[in-house]
């Protein structure tokens, strides 16, 4: 069976990650700023300030894609450049980036695909408790008000979140991720909040003519360490729940799975009337990142968490240290298919990828084999699947470029193009020459 017509093939990149002018045009001090430059916090005290510059470099990216032939591109709006505080009249200045971005890429023949939050949140609102107030959905959702206000003439697609999963899991529990707090599992309001945020901005995208809403989140096949061991088994049914389970199905069936079993404070109080309702306004789209599974035993006496994770060391690994297991994502789409049925909307991937320690060589080519059969290998892992009948409708490479990833600062290399951080030099890599050839195949 051939994709599905219309099939989107693209790149994603996020804000913090690649703009940098972090003081330019008014924006304010996002969260990433702040904990970037609290020393200890990012590896070698590497920080967002320019990044891959490519807040002015947008021209030569858009380029680079155009080149490429993908025909969309996965992009977040910094929101505290349309309100620098986090409230209020938006900042026109800051939209006018994005303005100029979606026109030129249009122009391009490539779709934007835009996500409104991807970790950056403004530090006033942090000031203000951050997602652990619930104030905060509600800012969110004025947010996304003004951004499609400005855009959604143009731009179909909107995401909300990004991998809330992680904002409370590495943000508020375990605090290796901005904010930096380390609430362990009295962090779990952050995610009725951020779900909340999502399910209010689907309506005030809708209502500024959106056409296209979903939310992305991230998923990880959960795998018991000792596969006859129950307790093992009750591990990883927890890390499931959390990971796979709890931003999902709120949205899709309107009810929160056994959160209680991973012995966190009852969210019952946070759950106002209609909350559930609102979380699972319908959506158009179900966005998929995908990395890699986890192992899982049960933890150790005394420890925070209903899991502990174990290495899995029977796979190839990326630069990360992550372990490489296409198989594993032709599980996970099979299951989200099997779990959710007829609830289940269109699937995007809209990340999939690797880093490797890359490097220019003397005759000025990079030889990324490596990430090659990475995604030669995920590609083929999500064709079985649409083969299969799971409805997959685009694959998202992450990333364009290297870029900022996040506590591990600019030391991984995710990108298609490889950025020198002296010069700001983009050089295309040999993947970015194969995935070219793939994407120019697979639309003939
Ligand atoms: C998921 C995140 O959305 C993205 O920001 C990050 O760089 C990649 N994973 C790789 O870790």
């Amino acid at each position: 069976m051939g994709l599905p017509e219309d099939f989107r093939w693209g790149v994603a990149t996020a804000a913090y990650q690649v703009e940098g002018a972090v003081h330019e045009d008014g924006r304010g001090p996002s969260t990433w700023d702040v904990f970037a430059h609290t020393p200890g916090k990012v590896r070698d005290g590497h920080t967002g300030d320019v990044a891959c510059d490519h807040y002015h470099r947008w021209p030569e990216d858009v380029g680079l894609m155009r080149d490429l032939g993908v025909n969309s591109y996965r992009f977040s709006i910094a929101w505290p450049r349309v309100q620098p505080t986090g409230s209020g009249a938006a900042n026109p200045e800051g939209l006018d980036f994005y303005d100029r971005l979606v026109d030129a890429l249009l122009a391009a023949g490539i779709d934007p695909a835009v996500t409104l939050y991807h970790w950056d949140l403004p530090q006033p609102l942090e000031d203000a408790g951050g997602w652990m107030n619930r104030d905060t959905a509600y800012r969110f959702a004025e947010f996304a008000y003004r951004a499609a206000d400005r855009l959604a003439d143009r731009v179909g697609t909107w995401i909300t979140l990004n991998e809330p999963v992680v904002v409370t899991a590495y943000g508020y529990a375990f605090g290796v991720y901005a904010p930096g707090r380390t609430l362990m599992l009295d962090a779990l309001p952050t995610a009725h909040h951020q779900l909340l945020g999502h399910g209010l901005a689907v309506t005030a995208l809708r209502s500024r003519g959106a056409r296209h809403v979903g939310l992305t989140n991230h998923y990880s096949p959960a795998w018991p360490a000792d596969p006859a061991s129950e307790a093992d088994q009750r591990a990883a049914l927890a890390f499931d729940t959390f990971m796979n389970r709890m931003f999902t199905d709120p949205v899709l069936t309107g009810a929160y799975p056994d959160v209680a079993a991973l012995g966190g404070p009852d969210l019952a109080p946070h759950i106002h009337d209609l909350d559930m309702s609102v979380i699972a306004s319908p959506i158009d789209f179900l966005g998929v990142n995908y990395y890699n599974p986890t192992r899982l035993r049960a933890p150790s006496d005394g420890g925070p968490l209903p899991f502990d994770m174990v290495d899995i060391t029977e796979y190839p690994v990326t630069g990360m240290g992550w372990p490489i297991v296409p198989e594993a994502f032709l599980s996970l789409l099979r299951d989200l298919d099997e779990r959710y049925g007829t609830r289940l909307p269109p699937l995007y991937i809209t990340e999939n990828g690797c880093s490797f320690p890359d490097e220019v060589a003397a005759d000025g080519t990079v030889d990324d084999t490596d990430r090659i059969a990475f995604l030669d290998a995920h590609i083929k892992a999500m064709r079985t699947a649409i083969d299969g009948g799971v409805d997959i409708r685009g694959y998202y490479t992450w990333s364009l470029l290297d870029n900022f990833e996040w506590a591990e600062g600019y030391h991984p290399r995710f990108g298609l193009v490889h950025v020198d951080y002296e010069t700001q030099k983009r050089t295309p890599k040999k993947s970015y020459g194969w995935y070219r050839d793939l994407i120019a195949a697979s639309s003939k």
